[in-house]
């Protein structure tokens, strides 16, 4: 990279580099969306370049399907590469079993679809995303935005039904208006401080009307690379 980064780029750059390196000629690969994601874009577009690498990528949201493009990688539909060999993504939390919070930029229902049709997914962070417990970032939650306060409701509800006492449910904004996903749906962030079973609460939202997708991702990573300030990687 030609200009200087901060310490924080340096690990999402070190991280992408890394990751990049499990990209193999011919393969299919989901592009995850986010500002780590995105050195990881520009980082397989330069092996593209330099090494004639041939890819397909799958991106998971419209502003990585741009970069993709600029940055020379072919970019197919996921129904028309059929299945992924491997899937690159950032993540807001990552804990001690690989399970994450996504969903921070917002692309999370496209990404989980994404890496849910892969055989692989690797997460790219800095060290500042790894935790003992989930929870402090708030899970995003993409909803319709038909019965959007009644979906709200039944969320609280449901986490009043799960002891999980509290907390706020906010609207995402993008400015004065609600943030619209990829998808043409609301986002709705649960600032929950702690998240004691990942499980329980996503199979629970995933029941409520309204509710299109959380952002806990359970049993999809299989491998996190987590860059450092001072450009170590560590692989877990
Ligand atoms: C987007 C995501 C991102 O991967 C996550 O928010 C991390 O983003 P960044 O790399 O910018 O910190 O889930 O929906």
């Amino acid at each position: 990279m030609s200009r200087e980064l901060s310490p924080t780029d340096t690990a999402k750059y070190a991280a992408s580099r890394r990751a990049v390196g499990f990209v193999e000629d011919g393969m299919r690969v989901g592009l995850g969306t986010g500002s780590t994601a995105a050195f990881m874009v520009r980082c397989l577009g330069a092996r593209v370049r330099d090494e004639g690498l041939k890819i397909r990528g799958v991106p998971t949201s419209s502003r990585t399907a741009a970069l993709a493009r600029e940055v020379g990688i072919e970019v197919v539909s996921l129904d028309d590469a059929g299945w992924l060999d491997l899937t690159i993504d950032g993540a807001d939390e990552v804990d001690a079993n690989l399970t994450l919070i996504k969903g921070g930029g917002g692309a999370h229902l496209q990404e989980k679809v994404v890496a849910s049709a892969s055989d692989h997914m690797i997460v790219i962070t800095d060290a500042a995303k790894q935790v003992a417990t989930l929870g402090a970032f708030p899970l995003p939650v993409e909803v319709l935005g038909f019965g959007l306060r009644s979906t709200q409701k039944l969320i609280a509800a449901t986490l009043a039904d799960m002891d999980v006492l509290g907390h706020e449910i906010t609207l995402r904004m993008a400015g004065d208006a609600p943030y619209i996903t990829d998808e043409g749906n609301h986002i709705l962030d649960l600032h929950l401080q702690r998240i004691g079973d990942p499980a329980q609460l996503s199979g629970a939202l995933n029941q409520i009307a309204g509710v299109v997708e959380n952002g806990l991702f359970i049993d999809i990573c299989d491998r996190v690379i987590i860059g450092h300030e001072d450009g170590r990687v560590i692989t877990r």
